[in-house]
């Protein structure tokens, strides 16, 4: 008999959780808006709000934190994070930040300007935020493919290299730089290709452009280049690492995903006069080049994290957690966004919902549904996130709208995806009864999801 799959780690400390009733439920949610963001963490159950910084880290990871070098200048914990980032990446030049969305700030203060075309696949919504905010444009250039959620595709974060070719082409000398999101969250988690990796980086080649990578979860999507793309099966996931980065000229990472880590992130680049320009804006909002936010302990649990999580076995295991919870919910027949991606599982809420309408916020009204049912907490990422047009401040109805259940790294097992499954059911069972979503009652102007207010209709 073939041995079953398995964990590639055992448990060593445990956090206790605890159910509640409807009741109490739907109470908290009420005093929260029916925004799930809103709520305390003692009213969740199963919090799938996030990946980001909720993962556990190692016996080694917690073993190097006990040694973090807590010095402002030089310390050497900077040194070992930064030393492995140039071994996992091939970048030598490293700026730390407090999170992702902070490098971001750093890197597009230095590049952004007003009037500025940022093209790139399905844009992050910080990503996005750092670059309306600076009153420039990003251009969404992912393939088709990614906006039918039922067709099977092995790399449906992919840019569209056509649309990428005509925006480079129209607005040329507007263009800062390209920016590729790996595994494109938005989405749904989908994978790029090296092929098409390598198809941008030549595009822009031709046009003279530079390349970022925001990397968050550039592990996972080397994963999947290493079972999907031909020629990659016999690679480890740190050789393939390497090629990635081959293709860019910087990288803007939260390490609070791919580097099991609770907060941190970095700019990482071989371009000189961006570090040089970066590292200014860095000292000004991070802090001093040798921890930019983090501490020295900080730094030490990153860099563990980062070698571990480019190892084929632990990727392994989590993505097969995520595969686990889409084959539930295709026994059920519920429609998520096809295959499975690696962080995540995006429910297809217009599509469960058919009777509430896109003004009424399938989405929202879905995770809504899915806490009061058994107090799993899942993330809108639809037309909420979406924000309004910048320009006509109308809804952006035009992309996908669903509920994200995103599972944190080596942290639920799959007992308690089974119960995830067997919730998301019960409310499917019920969908025809579902007719009325959510109203707004007040937004902010920019990622307006996190403190919406909400009424139920
Ligand atoms: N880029 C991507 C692709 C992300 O998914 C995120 C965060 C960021 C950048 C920003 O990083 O949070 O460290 O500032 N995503 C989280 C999520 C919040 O839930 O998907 P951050």
């Amino acid at each position: 008999m073939n041995l079953p799959f398995a964990e590639a780690w055992k448990i060593k400390m445990v956090e206790p959780i605890r159910k509640s009733t409807r009741q109490e439920r739907e109470n908290w949610l009420k005093t929260a808006n029916y925004n799930v963001f809103q709520l305390n963490a003692q009213e969740v159950y199963i919090d799938l709000l996030t990946d980001s910084g909720t993962g556990a880290m190692s016996d080694r990871q917690w073993g190097a934190m006990m040694v973090g070098d807590e010095s402002y200048a030089g310390a050497t914990s900077f040194h070992f994070m930064r030393e492995t980032i140039e071994k996992i990446t091939g970048f030598k030049y490293v700026v730390p930040t407090h999170q992702g969305r902070a490098a971001e700030n750093v890197l597009f203060s230095v590049l952004v300007k007003a009037g500025d075309y940022v093209p790139g696949n399905s844009h992050f919504d910080t990503t996005k935020g750092h670059i309306e905010s600076r009153k420039a444009f990003a251009i969404d250039c992912t393939v088709d493919d990614a906006k039918d959620t039922q067709k099977e595709a092995p790399f449906k974060g992919n840019v569209d290299i056509a649309k990428l070719e005509k925006v480079l082409a129209e607005h040329n000398d507007k263009i800062p730089f390209v920016i590729v999101t790996i595994t494109n969250n938005t989405a749904g988690g989908q994978p790029v290709s090296m092929q098409n990796l390598r198809e941008v980086r030549q595009i822009a080649d031709k046009y003279n452009k530079p390349v970022v990578f925001d990397s968050a979860r550039f592990a996972e999507n080397a994963y999947f280049i290493k079972m999907r793309e031909d020629g990659y099966q016999n690679k480890t996931i740190k050789a393939i690492c390497r090629e990635i980065f081959s293709y860019a000229d910087c990288m803007t990472m939260s390490a609070k995903k791919d580097a099991i880590v609770n907060m941190g992130g970095f700019i990482a680049t071989n371009k000189q006069d961006w570090y040089d320009r970066a590292k200014v804006v860095g000292i000004v909002y991070e802090g001093y080049l040798t921890y930019g936010g983090m501490n020295g302990r900080d730094m030490n649990a990153l860099a563990v994290g980062l070698d571990e999580n480019t190892e084929f076995d632990n990727l392994e295991t989590r993505i097969k957690q995520v595969e686990y919870l889409a084959k539930k919910l295709d026994e059920y027949g519920i429609p998520y966004q096809r295959p499975a991606g690696g962080h995540a599982i995006f429910v297809d809420a217009p599509k469960v919902l058919t009777k509430v309408p896109k003004e009424e916020f399938p989405a929202q009204t879905l995770t809504v549904e899915l806490y009061l049912e058994a107090g799993i907490r899942g993330c809108e990422i639809g037309y909420l996130l979406a924000d309004r047009d910048p320009v006509t401040r109308e809804n952006r109805f035009g992309g996908l709208d669903l509920l994200r259940l995103a599972i944190p790294r080596r942290v639920y097992t799959d007992n308690h995806i089974d119960v995830v499954a067997a919730a998301l059911k019960n409310v499917f069972d019920r969908r025809e009864t579902i007719t009325r979503g959510v109203k707004i009652v007040w937004e902010a102007e920019l990622m307006r999801h996190f403190t919406v207010k909400l009424e139920r209709l």
